[in-house]
């Protein structure tokens, strides 16, 4: 048998300061993950001192992280980069938590995301009215788009602006987000506006399917889509009204990831992430990304898919549809899919060290 591997966690709760020896607090944990640990505990278990660790996992939620916490997480993992594996270091913090970042990366790879410009601000009038100029122009050349901060999630500084919105209206979104900018610059000094195309070209009878892929070194491990009418949507906001395309959409995957895969998984790469869950829409059978969450935790992760009536509906109908879409059901049985997760990374840490 396989010698046991030895996993170090590292996040702004565990492996920093005088909570480096702490096996507890694990920085967003998901439902059972814990447990998921514990059941492969043959092949792998965690360890209180990262020179003993033979893999290292960077677990900070991207969006609380502030530049000290990195610099503090930095601080430990520079002693060890090279001679140990660091599943998402922190070095490529910025690849993935800013959506400027990542998106740019991407572009100049030929894989395909929205269109953006990021903002320079300043506290100049004129510069103000340039930027409006600026959005205004990119708003006449897609109809429609977002006006965010580069690193939070869209329940914060995400505004959606139309070809309809007045100067004022633009003005407004564009005040408020300096404003949120400014506040958190000091902390967090990568953030910054961008203008961001809606990406709409692939809906259907108004619907937009998005995608999300989890990926560990390479491989993907697994995925679903979920599917709404509205403008701005998590897996949360599906109702029994969209069961049967949520179904149909899930049923069909499988056969999808198979073409989609290679831009998938290069996706990924190009960010440096080792382990994260990759967001896309489809649109003329290429993947066009929007994000990738280091530390998916959501909804899906701690309830399961859609409202109550949506999560009820699954369960009492779980002998029926399993066997048409599997990878939902799967996705649920989190404990099981955990012991999977940290059994993969012991056989590619013993593999590759
Ligand atoms: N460029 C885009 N075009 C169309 N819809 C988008 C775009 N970016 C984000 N969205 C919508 O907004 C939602 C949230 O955006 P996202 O960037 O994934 O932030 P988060 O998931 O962190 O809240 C997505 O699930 C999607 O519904
Ligand atoms: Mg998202």
């Amino acid at each position: 048998m396989n010698k046991k591997t030895k996993i170090y966690f590292i996040g702004r709760k565990q492996g920093i300061g005088l909570r480096r020896y702490r096996l507890s607090h694990l920085e967003n944990r998901r439902r059972f993950e814990p447990e998921g640990i514990k059941d492969a505990k043959t092949k792998i278990k965690q360890t209180r001192f990262i020179q003993n660790a033979d893999v290292i996992w960077v677990r900070v939620r991207p969006e609380h992280t502030n530049d000290k916490q990195r610099y503090l997480i930095e601080k430990r993992l520079k002693n060890v980069r090279g001679k140990k594996s660091i599943i998402n270091d922190i070095s490529i913090f910025d690849n993935y938590d800013c959506k400027d970042i990542a998106f740019g990366i991407w572009k100049e790879h030929g894989i395909l995301c929205p269109d953006y410009l990021t903002i320079e601000q300043d506290d100049d009038k004129n510069n103000l009215d340039q930027i409006i100029r600026k959005i205004s122009k990119f708003l006449r050349k897609y109809k429609k788009i977002f006006l965010r901060t580069n690193n939070e999630t869209a329940s914060l500084g995400m505004h959606t602006l139309t070809t309809s919105s007045t100067k004022d209206e633009i003005k407004n979104s564009l005040v408020s987000l300096i404003d949120r900018c400014k506040k958190h610059q000091s902390e967090r000094s990568s953030t910054k506006i961008m203008i961001v195309e809606f990406s709409q070209q692939h809906r259907e009878n108004q619907y937009a399917d998005l995608y999300r892929v989890h990926v560990l070194f390479g491989k993907i491990i697994s995925y679903y889509a979920i599917t709404s009418r509205k403008d701005i949507f998590h897996n949360i906001d599906m109702t029994l009204k969209e069961i049967d395309r949520f179904i149909m959409l899930n049923e069909q995957l499988p056969n999808k990831i198979s073409m989609l895969e290679p831009e998938i998984l290069k996706a990924v790469a190009l960010l440096g992430c080792n382990l994260g869950a990759i967001e896309f829409f489809i649109e003329n059978n290429k993947p066009v990304f929007i994000e990738l969450n280091p530390m998916w935790g959501g909804h899906a992760s701690m309830n399961g898919f859609g409202d109550d009536y949506m999560q009820s509906y699954l369960s009492d109908n779980r002998g029926a549809l399993e066997k048409r879409i599997p990878n939902i059901y799967s996705f649920m049985d989190y404990r099981p899919y955990y012991k999977k997760l940290y059994e993969l990374i012991h056989q590619h840490i013993s593999l590759v060290g």
